[in-house]
């Protein structure tokens, strides 16, 4: 007779409870930090994060340091009860969903700057948020001591940040990047996506198809990095419904500096509004 033995996921929101949890939990420990709204591009880092270690740990937390305005960080689509139980269907061990007061509480000062390569692409457009994005994950380490720590592809900028930060400050935490999830039509899950209108939501594929155009180029022997930005610039300027065009990028993985001859590994990379929403995404050349 097989027997199913009922999965326990712990939800905790204090950093006390929560190192707590994590000294006395098994080892290997996995950290798959989001901001919840979770959806199935989440879904396969923690599916990851189970596969490889004993205990699966999951942090759910907006974020208001690496958002630049209010307004952005008011729409931030959540969904804690979804998510919780989406968590639990995949077999999380513990869940930390701490208050804003308990990441930041009053006299909170210190913050983690990884320098010239946050500054670049999405740290040009959305001053500081790389900064939030660097504490709080060190805090979200601190917090946990993971093993491994699970970032999607999507972010790809966040990604070489998170590296670099946890090479630097030698967190002890292995950064493990996860690919891009995609919609049939190539549209990257992400959780803004549901707040593109129906017509926007149509549209909104034009930023894969443009990263896929340069992908071509470059697959057909292209290597100056301005022919790949034009390409994937005619393809989003063709389509209406972007309605402003932040970067397109053909930058080296080390550094993020634009590349004029495409030599090693390179990341061709986009951002743009449509409305209100603003999305990105991005290849990587190897
Ligand atoms: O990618 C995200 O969801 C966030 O930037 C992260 C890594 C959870 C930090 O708040």
């Amino acid at each position: 007779m097989t027997q199913t033995i009922p999965h326990s996921m712990r939800v905790i929101s204090t950093n006390e409870k929560m190192s707590q949890a994590c000294r006395e939990a098994v080892k290997p420990i996995g950290l798959v930090p989001t901001m919840g709204a979770l959806h199935a591009g989440h879904l396969s880092l923690v599916d990851r994060a189970r596969a490889d270690n004993l205990t699966v740990a999951v942090s759910i937390f907006v974020n208001p340091a690496q958002f630049g305005d209010n307004d952005d960080l008011e729409k931030y689509p959540r969904d804690l009860e979804g998510d919780l139980e989406l968590l639990r269907r995949h077999g999380v061990d513990l869940v930390y969903t701490p208050t804003v007061d308990e990441v930041y509480p009053e006299g909170f000062d210190t913050w983690v700057d990884v320098g010239p390569l946050a500054g670049k692409l999405e740290g040009l457009h959305r001053p500081g948020h790389f900064r939030g994005v660097a504490t709080v994950v060190s805090k979200l380490f601190n917090v946990t001591r993971p093993d491994r720590a699970y970032f999607g592809q999507k972010d790809g900028q966040q990604t070489l940040v998170v590296l670099k930060l946890a090479k630097d400050l030698e967190m002890g935490v292995e950064v493990v990047v996860m690919p891009t999830i995609r919609e049939p039509d190539g549209l990257a899950l992400s959780s803004r996506n549901v707040q593109l209108s129906p017509e926007q939501r149509q549209a909104a594929p034009v930023l894969y198809r443009a990263l896929c155009r340069a992908y071509r180029l470059w697959m057909d022997g292209e290597r100056r990095g301005d022919a790949l930005r034009e390409a994937a610039r005619e393809e989003l300027q063709a389509e209406p419904r972007v309605d402003a065009i932040d970067y397109v990028s053909v930058a080296g993985m080390e550094t993020l500096d634009e590349l004029e001859q495409i030599e090693g590994r390179a990341m061709v990379s986009a951002a743009v509004h449509m409305g209100a929403v603003r999305l990105i995404d991005n290849i990587v050349l190897e």
